[in-house]
């Protein structure tokens, strides 16, 4: 009995302790809140496993209507037009700039419509998610509106960047980029890089080793890019390309669902340095 109370107390007693640590590291602002830095993998799992177990649970009991119709679609994809895709952005076009600076990263709606059930999306459009920068909708949409941006976002992997532009009358316009400043034969920062790579969104679509972000398949994963031989299976590799391709892949391939995201010369070059890094032999 006596080693039972024992125990409670050095229990309560590390408990006690380690309470007052984590409110010391709170107020000691020694956790860095900045969006450009990274999570570790596991502050990243943590937060990601709770935020989709989340979205499962409440979603299992969500009764789902009758979800076809070019009414539904039609409406759906207007819906969708006015409020998601500077966020989400959609079949060959890019989220807003802002969008791009969000941690976490607002995911590509094509992602979304593979990977996520109807009820899910519901659920989450719907309710919003806490501390993610999704807005909840309800109180700006009705349900029945919120189904119809469900139906348009479960047809949109069927969708083609062609067919979307087709769709809106949008087309993208592959110009060339500006150059901004002369940067002679400046061959990259890989530091800054890696970190342009999550502040344009690559890790939205790409999985990048080294960086840590969703395990996404929209493009194919950028590991041993520096051994490829083409660039997008269109051109040769090169650093020059690869510099040309992340800046202006519509120009160089019209039919590509990579978007134009706006890359300066002097990022491309940054990442490209860290492309590369990865595959020194
Ligand atoms: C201000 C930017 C923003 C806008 C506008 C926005 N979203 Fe989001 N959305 C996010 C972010 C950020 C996440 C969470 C990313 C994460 O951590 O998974 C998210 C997540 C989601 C998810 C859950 C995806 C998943 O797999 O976890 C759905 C579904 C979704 N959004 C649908 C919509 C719809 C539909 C609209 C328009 C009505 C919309 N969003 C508008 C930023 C936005
Ligand atoms: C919305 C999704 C999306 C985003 C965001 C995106 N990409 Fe892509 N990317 C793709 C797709 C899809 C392909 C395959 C293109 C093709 O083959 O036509 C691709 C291809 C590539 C390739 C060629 C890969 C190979 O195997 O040949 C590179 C390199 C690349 N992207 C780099 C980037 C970088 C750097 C960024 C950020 C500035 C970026 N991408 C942002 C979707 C995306």
């Amino acid at each position: 009995m006596r080693n039972i109370l024992r125990l409670a107390l050095v229990v309560l007693a590390l408990m006690a302790v380690a309470a007052v640590g984590i409110v010391a590291y709170v107020y000691s602002g020694i956790y860095n809140v900045a969006a450009t830095r990274q999570h570790t993998a596991p502050v990243y799992w943590l937060l990601t496993t709770a935020l989709t177990r989340s979205i499962e649970v409440r979603a299992d009991d969500i009764v789902v209507p009758d979800l076809s119709g070019d009414d539904r679609f039609h409406s759906g994809l207007d819906l969708y037009r006015q409020h998601c895709s500077q966020c989400h952005g959609a079949p060959g076009v890019a989220p807003e700039r802002f969008a791009l600076g969000m941690t976490p990263l607002p995911p590509p709606i094509v992602q979304i419509g593979r990977e996520r059930s109807a009820a899910e999306i519901f659920w989450a459009a719907k309710h919003g998610l806490k501390m993610t920068g999704m807005p909840g909708w309800d109180f700006k949409l009705s349900d029945e509106e919120i189904w119809n941006l469900v139906a348009f976002i479960l047809a949109i992997p069927t969708l083609s960047p062609v067919e979307y532009y087709d769709l809106t009358g949008t087309a993208p316009n592959p110009t060339e980029p500006a150059t901004d400043q002369p940067l002679g034969n400046y061959s990259g920062d890989p530091d800054r890089g890696k970190v342009a790579l999550r502040q344009y969104g690559c890790i939205a679509c790409h999985q990048i080793e080294g960086i840590v972000g969703p395990e996404t398949w929209v493009g194919p994963p950028l590991e041993g890019i520096g051994e490829r031989k083409y660039i997008a299976g269109v051109l040769p590799n090169s650093s020059q390309n690869l510099v040309r391709w992340i800046r202006n892949p519509q120009g160089v391939d019209p039919l590509t669902a990579m978007p134009e995201l706006g890359v300066t010369e002097k990022h491309a070059r940054d990442m490209v340095a860290y492309l590369y890094s990865r595959n020194d032999p």
